[in-house]
């Protein structure tokens, strides 16, 4: 018998890599879900109709999963959904809180959200060794949080809503690699990193406050500063420089990679809907896929 569980994608509005030295993350979630469905298997298998999954690493997950949660039983999954995997976007994170509700269902074990996050977060790991853990939180509780690698989230206040515009690189964003440059740029340049640290707690501060205040124009600018310094840290590759530039001219009030970087997904805020779509024609155009999505 086959049973379904799901999970969201998330963007990172500011803070991403920075995270995971202590500063805190604002991330939106997506309505785009991961969806899988598990029936029982001699071996763990892993199928799907998305393209850029990484079967290696997904049936890794599936079998850091099922021994966490001490179920002594393989399953083959299959991936669904309308959550693009190219990175940036949380959908290793959303596979694994999929993976983890899909086995809530099979067994009945009513588990609480923090143990699906708990349970999902052993399956990051293996996509991501230690990861800030903000992805599985926004699988699993989506909304608008300000997230504290280690010491969990609050929910976002939000006065305006805000549209995005979510456009791919088409290049997969090797996230570890990212976060390991990140790394290597913070051991080799001590004074600079603390430097970039502290105008990104600045940007946090401010930007949590413009959400709630509903100043989209504020919002935009510090995506625009946030960009700059991730960019300083080397983890904004051409495509992703390509995509900001398009965001730009079409007038986007913000723009910046989300996630890992090396590629994968990059945001604009739009003035309205009507401008969100108009910027993702621009997209298009430019030979490039989004979507557009609202907070
Ligand atoms: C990936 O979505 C976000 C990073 O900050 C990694 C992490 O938080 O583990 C790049």
């Amino acid at each position: 018998m086959t049973s379904q569980g799901s999970g969201n994608g998330k963007i990172i509005l500011f803070g991403e890599h920075f995270v995971n030295y202590g500063c805190p993350a604002l991330a939106v979630g997506l309505s785009n879900k991961a969806i899988v469905d598990i029936k029982p298997s001699p071996i763990i298998d892993f199928t799907t109709d998305i393209n850029g999954c990484n079967p290696d690493y997904s049936k890794k997950a599936i079998g850091y999963i099922l021994k966490a949660m001490r179920i002594n039983e393989n399953f083959a999954v299959h991936l669904k959904g309308d959550l693009p995997t190219v990175g940036g976007l949380g959908s290793s994170a959303a596979f694994s809180v999929a993976i983890v509700r899909a086995l809530d269902k099979k067994y009945d074990l009513k588990l609480t959200n923090e143990q699906v996050n708990d349970y999902a977060y052993e399956g990051e790991k293996s996509f991501h060794g230690e990861p800030s853990g903000v992805d599985n939180t926004m699988a699993t509780y989506g909304g608008a949080i300000k997230f504290i690698r280690g010491k969990g989230f609050t929910k976002l206040k939000i006065l305006k809503s805000m549209n995005f515009v979510v456009a791919s690189t088409g290049k997969s964003s090797p996230t570890s690699q990212m976060v390991a440059k990140v790394k290597e740029f913070k051991v080799n340049h001590p004074e600079k990193f603390k430097h970039i640290f502290s105008k990104i707690e600045q940007i946090i501060l401010q930007g949590e406050k413009a959400i709630a205040e509903g100043d989209l124009d504020k919002i935009g600018h510090l995506m625009n500063e946030n960009h700059k310094l991730l960019y300083e840290v080397g983890v904004s590759i051409l495509e992703n420089e390509k995509i900001v530039e398009i965001f730009k001219t079409a007038g986007a009030l913000g723009a910046k990679l989300t996630g890992g970087g090396g590629g994968g997904c990059c945001i604009a805020l739009a003035k309205d809907i009507n401008h969100a779509k108009e910027i993702l024609i621009k997209i298009k155009e430019n030979g490039f896929d989004g979507f557009v999505t609202t907070s």
